[in-house]
């Protein structure tokens, strides 16, 4: 019986339950009798092996007639999605038949610590029933049904599917209440206008209970498939689970994670808090977002745009539930099907990172209790002695009156007007942390922020409509409220006030998931649903105000239960457009707390993390998964916030920091002094080089982020994007490339004097020598003395890089070096951004020059493909080419002779060139 229902283009096909696809298999559940049958077997091959007893006790009848057992027992144990995921209940089989759901009850104690649900859904399981679809412009509309209640209050019977062909590699789903409008993410997300014509996808609904299926169109990979478990949508339970295609997942933030999460019974929850980083809870940010490497190397994505408190299981089936307790079901699908596209596809929808300040790119120090502004000045004149790159200076909350928002302390922090001038004098910068809370016990006319906050009504509401008070480091605070636009007026006059006081460059904004050191507020939260609601994902603390503010609070769009997860995101909105109003720059902003998009606007640094090992080893999955994240700014505290650290572990996290898009050594208070300068000379030294290191490869960096802005390209790269057919690199996290080409693999561990890295098939060469290695796909044991990072260069690529300075300021004025490494054909390409490092939109507004650098035919050319005045101030000094295989008789630099060296380790140097950036030129050996 061929029954399916065609829906306009082949994109689509409608199935009835049981009833068979193209392919003659059923699509949606097997049919009842199947269950009957296999249940009838089982209960023969049960009662030979002599359980007897065992399997009459499990016999209870359902309306049908079909004995649960049968059905319950042939759902294979990684196919058992929970049906009763609440904690601190002991599930009994009372409650969980109550569910009308199966219950197992495990005679192994250790299944259940391992978390496969011993209380599951039955294959028929009430659910809902799609009705006949109506084609739109975009794709199609159908209403879900349902019958019978689900077991959460306020079940919604009536939903809306629609299904838009956005683009040929992006597929929107949302489903949401087919009567009553419903909290939505207030995020400006791109309209598509028409269909897509080539769709990658094709999808397939099943009627009854309702599923839906994607697959990858050319290979036929089923990426979705949510008949496997039921739908729910009731108020505050909202619920939908998939099959998928392969074990490879990653995303999925913020926790303390390896990058390839484990699926063997993993649930993370995804609730912005604060809180040290710590394996399975959930941390500052959250990004609803995962990209899944299927067989064979294409990638897909997948975006719950949802801002409300969920988590999300992953179980070995491969199968992952989304479990949402507010707003509704609003997915994206991106094809790629190439890694690079798929993240580069989600930002297409959550935009594009924001282009950071060269100097941001710069080297950064801080830390918590410099105690004065002479000892901060101290630090900052320490590293211009050593020379030793730095271009910002930070200081934590320790330069504010009581620890309040907008106040200098006079006394202590006297000198820091004169410590930011010379510091710009310096072409150095200077950043401030600033924390959302305001305090809210000064007395009345004597903190202008509290004082003029409360006259205009930008602080969040408690259910009574005054001011919400939470705790803070200044003592009693009030919460600005971000979703409301005069709350991003005072901010910023407030921030300019500050800013003539101080004149800051950047700005840290801390403790914005909002961080509250008591739960809820002064006076408690409501008892209600929005702070009680009837299902509470497992996050830590286990009740919603856990160390946040009440979420029954109300802000201007909607209520703090909806909002709670954007804070960071609403604060970072609203500090970029203050410092653009006040600097006429480019913002510079690092943010704690994250949501999708936060890249338009801010970086972001890893939290308050220890000066242990671990805690460096786990900032590289932390930092690739932002860039899966759309936020590539990003970077751990090097040498660890909390506890002191050693020389040894500094030195390696210096070097692994030098390649952190974000590089900041931050300290907390009263731990032995961790900046550069704090120890022995060789260890300084081995600091400085690897500074210097970064500063020479800026030009790459920068250039990396213009690739970012543009097109939302990762800057810290996992290496299985450059190589997704080699399922050797789908779960390294111990090094990452830069870009395309350069491979870093730092040293993790204390005592080491080698590193042993994975090299994907072809040649790499020393960044720092040109040697080759011609690797198989292969492990490789490399020396790594403690002054030493391995650096490698992928065959292929050309690099821009600088001679350091003690700045980028005095480094981006320096002279080139170019290093192309051949291909194994003896080709290479690279570019090179360039413009004045901290305009507005100069690529947008066409100030910036960009440049083609090949090598093909023993030819090395620069193309100038746009050109501003800033490229005329540079030179070109010197050319080496990594891989040149025979010694050439003779160089001509644009048509010229030219004396050249050349290596046994086959690295030709041509130099002394003096070549203006601004114009073309070619390199020709032969
Ligand atoms: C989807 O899942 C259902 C339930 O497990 C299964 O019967 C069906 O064959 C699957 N469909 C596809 C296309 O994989
Ligand atoms: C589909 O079209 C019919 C007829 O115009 C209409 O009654 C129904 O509400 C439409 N369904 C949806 C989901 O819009
Ligand atoms: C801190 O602020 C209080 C109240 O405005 C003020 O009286 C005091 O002088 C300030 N102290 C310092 C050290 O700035
Ligand atoms: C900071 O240094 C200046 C100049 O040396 C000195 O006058 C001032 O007393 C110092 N302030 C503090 C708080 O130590
Ligand atoms: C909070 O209350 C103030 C008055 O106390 C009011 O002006 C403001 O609009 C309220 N904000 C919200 C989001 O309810
Ligand atoms: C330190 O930072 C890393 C990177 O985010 C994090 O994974 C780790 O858990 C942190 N450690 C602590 C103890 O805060
Ligand atoms: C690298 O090894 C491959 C075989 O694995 C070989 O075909 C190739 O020629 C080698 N290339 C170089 C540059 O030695």
């Amino acid at each position: 019986m061929k029954s399916y229902q065609k829906l306009t283009t082949d994109v689509s096909q409608i199935t009835e339950a049981g009833e068979e696809g193209a392919d003659g298999k059923p699509l949606c559940h097997q049919k009842l009798s199947a269950w009957w049958l296999g249940g009838g077997l089982l209960m023969v091959a049960t009662l030979l092996s002599g359980v007897t007893v065992w399997v009459l006790g499990q016999i209870w009848w359902d309306q049908h007639g079909i004995p649960f057992w049968s059905k319950c027992t042939s759902v294979p144990e990684n196919r058992r999605f929970d049906c009763y995921p609440e904690r601190n209940v002991i599930v009994t089989r009372e409650l969980c038949e109550g569910r009308g759901c199966c219950f197992v009850d495990s005679e192994r104690p250790l299944d259940r610590m391992k978390g496969v649900p011993w209380c599951f859904y039955p294959p028929d399981f009430p659910s809902y029933t799609l009705g006949s679809m109506n084609e739109t412009d975009l794709g199609m509309v159908g209403f879900l049904t349902r019958k019978t209640k689900a077991y959460y209050p306020k079940d919604i019977e009536k939903l809306h599917l629609s299904v838009e062909f956005e683009t040929d590699s992006r597929l929107h789903v949302k489903i949401t209440d087919a009567t009553n409008p419903r909290y939505e993410v207030p995020l400006d997300v791109p309209q598509a206008t028409k269909r897509a014509e080539n769709p990658l996808y094709s999808i397939e609904f099943c009627k009854e209970p309702f599923g839906l299926i994607v697959k990858r169109r050319v290979s036929g990979t089923v990426l979705l498939n949510t008949t496997v478990a039921p739908l729910f949508f009731a108020d505050q339970f909202l619920q939908i689970s998939t099959v998928l295609p392969s074990t490879f997942l990653y995303g999925l933030g913020e926790h303390e994670s390896n990058f390839l999460h484990n699926l063997e019974w993993n649930t993370l929850p995804l609730w912005a808090r604060d809180v040290p980083p710590a394996e399975s809870y959930n941390l500052y940010g959250v990004h609803p977002f995962y990209l899944l490497m299927e067989k064979g190397g294409a990638a897909h994505g997948v975006f719950l745009l949802n801002s409300n408190l969920m988590e999300v299981v992953l179980q070995p089936a491969p199968a992952l539930t989304w479990r949402t307790i507010g707003g509704i079901l609003d997915f994206y699908i991106f094809l790629g099907p190439d890694p690079n596209l798929v993240v580069r596809q989600y930002q297409q929808v959550i935009g594009f990172p924001a282009m950071p300040p060269f100097w941001g790119l710069g080297f950064h120090l801080c830390r918590w209790g410099y105690e004065t502004s002479n000892k901060t000045w101290e630090m900052v004149k320490a590293m211009r002695n050593f020379q030793i790159p730095q271009d910002a200076q930070w200081n934590d909350i320790d330069y504010m009156n009581g620890s309040r928002d907008f106040t200098v302390d006079s006394e202590r922090f006297a000198s820091l007007p004169q410590l930011v001038e010379d510091l710009h004098k310096h072409g150095q910068y200077y950043v401030l942390i600033l924390d959302p809370g305001i305090s809210s016990t000064q007395p009345p006319g004597s903190y202008w922020p509290y004082d003029e906050g409360l006259k205009r009504g930008v602080f969040i509401n408690n259910t009574q409509g005054k001011p919400l008070i939470g705790n803070v480091w200044p003592g009693f605070t009030a919460y600005p409220d971000f979703s409301n636009p005069n709350t991003h007026r005072w901010w910023l006059e407030n921030l300019n006030r500050l800013h003539a006081l101080v004149p800051f460059d950047g700005l840290w904004i801390d403790m914005n998931e909002p961080s509250n050191f008591i739960d809820g507020s002064t006076e408690g939260c409501s008892q209600g649903e929005l702070d009680n609601p009837p299902y509470v994902p497992g996050i830590l603390g286990g009740f919603l105000s856990a160390r946040t503010i009440c979420t029954s609070a109300k802000q201007s769009v909607s209520v703090h239960y909806n909002l709670h997860n954007l804070y960071g995101l609403m604060e970072a909105k609203a500090t970029a457009s203050a410092l653009v109003e006040i600097r006429g720059k480019r913002p510079f902003i690092i943010s704690r707390s994250t949501f999708p998009s936060q890249g338009r606007y801010s970086g972001h640094w890893l939290g308050d993390n220890q000066s242990e090992w671990k805690d460096m080893f786990w900032s590289i999955p932390g930092m690739l998964s932002f860039s899966l994240f759309g936020v590539p700014l990003v970077g751990a505290d090097i040498c660890g916030f909390f506890k002191s650290t050693s020389e040894e572990l500094c030195i390696r996290w210096m070097q692994l920091g030098a390649f952190y898009p974000f590089s900041r050594n931050h300290n907390s208070q009263d731990e032995q002094a961790q900046d550069p300068t704090a120890f022995s000379p060789a260890g300084r030294t081995a600091m400085k080089e690897a500074l210097e290191l970064r500063y020479a490869l800026l030009p790459l960096l920068y250039t990396l982020f213009h690739r970012a802005h543009l097109q939302g390209d990762t800057v810290a790269r996992p290496l299985f994007f450059e190589f997704p057919k080699d399922e050797a690199t789908y779960a390294l996290d111990k090094q990452f490339l830069w870009g395309r080409g350069l491979l870093v693999t730092p040293v993790l561990e204390s005592g080491a004097d080698s590193v042993t890295g994975y090299f994907p098939r072809g040649v790499w060469y020393d960044y720092y020598t040109g040697s080759s290695v011609n690797s198989s796909g292969e492990s490789l044991r490399m020396a790594a003395p403690l002054d030493h990072i391995n650096v490698h260069l992928r065959e292929g690529t050309i690099l821009p890089t600088q001679k350091p300075g003690g700045s980028t300021w005095l480094s981006r004025r320096n002279p080139l070096r170019l290093i192309a490494a051949l291909s194994q054909n003896a080709n290479a390409w690279g570019d090179l951004y360039w413009d004045d490092g901290e305009s507005l939109d100069t690529f947008e507004k066409g100030d910036y020059s960009y440049l083609v650098f090949n090598v093909m035919q023993n030819t090395f050319t620069s193309t100038v493909l746009h050109s501003s005045v800033e490229a005329t101030y540079i030179t070109v000094e010197k050319l080496s080419v990594y891989g040149v295989r025979e010694e050439p008789k003779t160089v001509t630099v644009s048509g010229k002779d030219w004396p050249f060296t050349y290596l046994t380790n086959q690295v030709l140097s041509v130099s002394d060139l003096r070549l203006p950036l601004s114009q073309g030129f070619y390199i020709r050996w032969m």
